[in-house]
């Protein structure tokens, strides 16, 4: 496999940031102070970051990071997902994990994405997608709560996060198998709501959507800096403070569809949601989880 090393290092920068960050996040802490130690320690390890750390809270399952201005402090009865992502040439390592006082559905998801794990160890040869659907299914069915269907595992590439396989939360009835060597996330989402999320507000994470020239001087002169920076991945506006009117250049670009600015996902029951994730690798048939 091409590029094993870097697939390795990122999982193990991604899995030592993602530590680090659970260690700090004790209530008291801003949200903002969180993601920026998490973002320094990726750097400090040597990786780079694959996407703003999402910093998501209760009944928000992804999507939510601090903007620059935000105030929020990390409360007692909160429930926090910690999603990161790290790149080494564009090889990333993908993980998340769940903190606060809700210890049962924080186990549910951690369970569901355990299980899955032992049944990929098992079967690295030829894995059944629905077969890890029904794993995590059951297993979050188990606790008593249900598992988000409409977020999902996804298969990974050199410079694309999701990168065209779905990995179900649920038996969604797909018996495509992996075959061969492969990198993929497993994100099981356990709630006591619906087991649907929605459309939330904007978040402030971009994406480079469509190479497209744009006629604006200032909306270039952003876009040429998130073309070369950002190769592809999705960033913080909070990482483009430093350009003058960069409002109007994301703003701008979104408007012509050159960005996608994605927006918070929020549990339609408004139940809280926990999060557990891992990237994992098959190689000559025998899986490698690169962020544990
Ligand atoms: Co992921």
């Amino acid at each position: 496999m091409e590029d094993f090393e870097n697939w390795i290092e990122a999982g193990k920068i991604a899995k030592e940031a993602l530590e680090y960050g659970k260690r700090l996040a004790k209530p008291g802490i801003k949200l903002l102070e969180l993601a920026k130690e998490i973002e320094g320690k990726i750097k400090e390890l040597g990786g780079r970051l694959a996407f703003p750390v999402n910093l998501s809270l209760n009944n928000i399952a992804a999507h939510s990071i601090p903007m620059s201005d935000d105030e929020r402090v990390l409360e007692e009865d909160d429930i926090l997902k910690i999603d990161v992502g790290v790149h080494i040439n564009g090889c990333i390592g993908d993980t998340a994990c769940t903190v606060g006082n809700n210890k049962k559905l924080i186990m549910a998801s951690e369970d569901a994405l355990t299980s899955a794990i032992e049944y990929v160890k098992r079967n690295a040869d030829k894995i059944v997608l629905c077969e890890i659907g029904r794993i995590i299914q059951e297993k979050i069915q188990s606790y008593g709560f249900s598992p988000i269907r409409n977020l999902s595992g996804h298969s990974i590439d050199k410079y694309n996060l999701h990168s065209g396989l779905t990995i179900p939360n649920y038996d969604n009835g797909d018996t495509t198998s992996i075959e061969g060597d492969f990198v993929f996330a497993i994100e099981p989402f356990a709630t006591d709501g619906k087991g649907i999320v929605k459309d939330g507000k904007y978040s402030g994470i971009y994406r480079l959507e469509e190479k497209r020239p744009t006629r604006n001087p200032i909306a270039r002169k952003v876009l040429e800096h998130i073309e070369k920076e950002f190769n592809g991945l999705p960033f913080s506006k909070r990482w483009l403070l430093q350009f003058r009117g960069i409002n109007f250049a994301l703003n701008t670009l979104e408007k012509e569809g050159i960005l996608h600015h994605y927006r918070e996902l929020k549990e339609e029951g408004d139940g809280s949601v926990s999060q557990a994730e891992h990237t994992i690798l098959i190689k000559d048939g025998k899986a490698i989880v690169t962020t544990s």
